[in-house]
């Protein structure tokens, strides 16, 4: 199992150069303090090694939603799962009403896989679970085309 954890001081540092000054650690206050604390996580959980595959999940804390962590962390995993772990599929899923996970794992690469429905129950009603995945081929070759193949 890889946990890894986003803080909000990415953040801060995203938005430096737009309105000010990175502060030396004596000179912080409590507030830039707390941009260092967790805001969230991503996990990816290997349950057969034979069969080189992984699961894959992230969740931000809300008020730090659409700064890019998402995304980035996900491009991040996906990369170590195949550039370092050498997995052959990385898994998921989310509920079909859940339009920023979609707009996230398909910028990610991802692709739709199939539908079971009615999975979740979800403010009182049912909605349907949407499975994707990544294939190590899919990762290589979208790596080349994006200008990143390794030296
Ligand atoms: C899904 C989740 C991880 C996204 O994290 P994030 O840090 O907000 O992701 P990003 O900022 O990288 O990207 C979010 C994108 O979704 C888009 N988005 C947000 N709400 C949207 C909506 N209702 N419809 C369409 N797109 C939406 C944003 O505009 C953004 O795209 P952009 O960068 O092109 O503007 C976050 O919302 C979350 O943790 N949700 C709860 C847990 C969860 O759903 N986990 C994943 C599925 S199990």
């Amino acid at each position: 199992m890889v946990i890894v954890e986003v803080k909000q001081e990415y953040a801060g540092l995203r938005k430096w150069d737009e309105w000010e000054v990175k502060k030396a650690d004596s000179e912080k206050t409590p507030a830039d303090w707390d941009r260092e604390l967790f805001a969230g996580f991503a996990s990816l959980h290997v349950q057969f090694p034979k069969n080189r595959e992984a699961t894959f999940g992230v969740s931000i804390l809300t008020q730090w939603w659409n700064n890019g962590f998402g995304t980035e962390v996900t491009d991040w995993v996906v990369q170590h799962g195949f550039e370092q772990l050498n997995l052959h599929r990385i898994s998921l899923s989310y509920w079909a009403s859940n339009a920023a996970a979609r707009t996230v794992y398909e910028r990610c690469g991802f692709v739709h896989e199939g539908q079971k429905r009615k999975t979740f129950w979800l403010d009182g009603g049912w909605d349907d679970e949407v499975i994707m995945g990544i294939l190590d081929e899919d990762y290589w070759k979208r790596k080349k085309q994006l200008g990143n193949e390794p030296k």
